[in-house]
This record gives C-alpha cells, structure tokens and sequence, in this order.
C-alpha cells in the first residue's frame, strides 16, 4: 500500500478501529496524567461495519508546520497540541523502527532519523458525533494502531499498543482487540502492568448483539475525565465499589463469557452499570448521566425479562450519557426490537434515514405501520432519536484499499 520513501517523501498509512461497551465499568483514576485507573473492567467490541474509526497517518520530514489533525474534515489546532495526544505522538517516536525496503533488506530511513518526521493525522468517524456515541476509544485506538505501522513501531511486550492508547483515553486500550476485552488495572506508577488483554475473540460468542438505543434531547453533560476527578475525589461508594465489588465481579463477568452464559451476563452487566450511575449520584455535587428516557429504557428491560421463563433474555447498559445499550443475543432481537418500537418508536414519518439501522434497516414509516402504539405508553413516543443495531466484532487493523485511505500520498494533506 505504500510506495518508499528517501529523503523527502512522504510515508502513509491507515487504519480503522470499533468502539466498545463496558460491561464492568471504568470510573475512577489513580493517576490522571497516565490515565491509571482504580480498577480493572471489562468490555465488548462492537463491530466496525456499524460503528468506525478511519484514521489515515502521514509523516514527512519536510512537513511544515509541525503536527497537525484533521477530525471529520476539520483541522482541529488545539487537538494537534493536546497533552494526550502530544503523549501518544512520543510514546510512538519513542518507540519507531527502520523503514527498511522489503526486497533488498536495505535501511531506507533509520529510526532516529524517522522520530524526527512530522505527523499529519486524518481521522472520520462513520457515526455521528451529535449522537453522544463514545469517540475517544476508537479515535485514540485507531490513531496508536496506524501510528504503529507508519513508525515501524513492534511491541516489546504483548499488549504494549494497549498502555499507549491508554494513555490517550483509558478506554481506547480495550478498543484495539476484537470480542470479549478486559483492561487489568495494574499497580505500577509507571503503568507498564496497567494494559488490556483480550479475554475470548468474537468467534467465541458470535450471536450477541447489541441495539444502541440513541436518545432524543442530548443536553452537554459531565465529560468522563471531569466527572472520574470529582468522583474520586468525593463519593465514598466509588472507593467502596473498586476496592470490594469490582475483583469479584471481574472473575464472575470472565466465567459468564467464558460458558456463554447469558442470564449471568445480563445480571452482572445491568448491575455494574446500575452501581456506575449510583456512584455518579454519589458524588458531590452529584452527577446525574441517565435521563427519564434512560430509566423508562430500563424498566422496559426489566418488564421483558420479567415474562422470560429461562432468565434475562437483555441487558441494559448506560456510559457517561442518556443513550442505553442492549445487549442481547440475535434470536432475541426481533422480539426486543418489537417492544422498544412498541414504547419509543418514531413519531413522525418523515426522516431521510431508516429510524433503526446497521445490522437492520427499518424507515420510520414502516416502524409506525408495523408497530402501532398502545394507547398507555404514547408519552413515550419519540424520545428515542434512532436504534443502531450491531453485534460482537472484531478490533483494529490495518486498511491496505486506497479509496479508503484518508490522506494525498504526494502532499500529506488530507484528500
Ligand atoms: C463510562 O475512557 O472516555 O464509558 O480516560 O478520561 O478518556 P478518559 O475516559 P473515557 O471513560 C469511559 C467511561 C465509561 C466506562 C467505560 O468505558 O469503561
């Protein structure tokens, strides 16, 4: 994919990552410079046909300017100059090989020469931001992964990219593998032990699915590195939950995916979630995340495992916003799909895109037809803006087709 590269020229290189869901919740750091937190936790990876980040690198000797970032076809200046990303740019030059020519053997740019060159980044998401869909885990994921290859960056240690992308959002670090997806805590200062480690690939549980239920008024909330500082700094039951709840239930979230059990899954999922909100209101002054959508999302939730004779059948899950995510396995969709469009369907046919998409399609209009309201629950039509339905993935890599590549091999610049 990559035409080499004397003096001069410029080296590229792309790649996508997903997003994940955290199942046992990170809230809380040790150390807010490294992005250390107080415990470990545990996600799913979403898969990259729903839910993407495209991240195309160029790095140049001659570039002017210094580094620069490009973000949904905005340069962003203050990104560009960020600690984080400042922090990932080194962690990478710290680390760059040889570029060496593939037939031949030769030394093309040596490594010290390399660490000098100046980084273009051109990064999209095939979601919309507006959404309030976590971006920092597959930006910062996806950024480390294409930084790697175009630095001839091999890692030391397994998981070695992982305390990179951690560095730059501690849930990126789970973003970089595909499935079933734990983040070990780690007890070093320095962070070196505090690195993610996939648990089982999605092969393993291939039929879980998950429908993100994105809700209507998004108002700007607390942001998760603002919100963990003051919750660290005053709620008592986060330092109760990480010391005495989070080990045990880190075992017990691994076994549950281990035996594809589900009703095990879904309990533990809907309760660390649940302890993460209650955390936030136990901060003071109090965070308050989940709006009454989110709660009347929960209840529903309930009321169909309720019916279920064989256990929960979904499970809720909410992060630092109003949006629910479902888990559920696929035979189950259908009949979850049917109950949510029953409650918070659309209330209006006119939209230029299906009110639920990804891994299904259904317009507005044929949402309303299929599924008339009950009469009890019209107040609830429509708080919810559009359901993405998605399912367990796979994690970053390397993006070798050309009309996916972000930026001009010959400028740097994005195309
Ligand atoms: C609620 O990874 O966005 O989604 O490390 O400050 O960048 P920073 O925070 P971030 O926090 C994610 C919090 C969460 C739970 C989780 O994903 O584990």
């Amino acid at each position: 994919s990559e035409k080499m590269a004397g003096h001069g020229e410029v080296l590229v290189s792309t790649a996508s990552a997903p997003t994940n869901i955290a199942v046992v919740k990170y809230w809380g750091k040790r150390d807010t410079k490294l992005n250390l937190p107080i415990n470990s936790s545990l996600s799913v990876t979403l898969h990259q046909e729903d839910l993407q980040t495209i991240t195309s690198v160029a790095i140049g000797k001659d570039f002017e300017g210094g580094d620069r970032v490009w973000l949904n076809g905005k340069e962003e200046t203050d990104l560009a100059s960020n600690k984080r990303m400042q922090g990932v740019f080194s962690a990478i030059r710290e680390r760059a090989g040889d570029v060496v020519d593939e037939a031949s053997g030769e030394v093309l740019v040596p490594s010290a020469e390399l660490k000098t060159y100046k980084i273009h980044v051109v990064s999209r998401n095939s979601f919309p931001t507006a959404a309030g869909l976590a971006s920092s885990a597959s930006g910062y994921a996806c950024l480390v992964k294409a930084l790697s290859q175009v630095f001839r960056v091999k890692e030391a240690h397994e998981g070695e990219l992982t305390e990179i992308a951690r560095a730059g959002s501690g849930s990126a670090s789970r973003s970089l593998y595909g499935g079933y997806v734990k983040w070990e805590m780690g007890t070093r200062d320095d962070g070196v032990d505090s690195r993610a480690y996939q648990v089982k690939p999605e092969e393993h549980w291939p039929n879980m699915h998950a429908l993100i239920c994105v809700v209507s008024d998004h108002k700007k909330t607390t942001s998760s590195t603002g919100g963990m500082i003051d919750s660290v700094r005053t709620s008592e039951l986060l330092k109760f939950r990480a010391e005495n709840v989070v080990p045990a239930r880190m075992k017990a979230m691994e076994e549950a995916i281990a035996a594809k059990d589900f009703p095990a899954f879904a309990e533990l999922t809907m309760r660390d979630s649940n302890q993460f909100h209650a955390t936030c209101l136990d901060t003071y002054p109090p965070i308050a995340y989940m709006t009454d959508t989110s709660h009347n999302v929960s209840r529903l939730v309930h009321a169909i495992n309720n019916e279920s004779s064989s256990g929960p059948i979904c499970a809720y899950t909410f992060d630092a916003g109003p949006n629910a995510v479902i888990f559920l396995e696929e035979d189950h969709v259908e009949k979850v799909l049917k109950a949510l469009l029953a409650d918070f369907g659309p209330d209006s046919a006119e939209s230029s895109e299906p009110f639920v998409r990804g891994q299904t399609t259904l317009p507005a209009a044929d949402c309303m037809e299929a599924h008339p309201l009950s009469d009890a629950n019209k107040h609830l039509r429509g708080n919810l803006k559009y359901i993405i339905h998605t399912r367990v993935g796979p994690g970053a890599l390397e993006v070798t087709e050309e009309e996916k590549v972000l930026v001009d091999s010959a400028t740097g610049l994005p195309k």
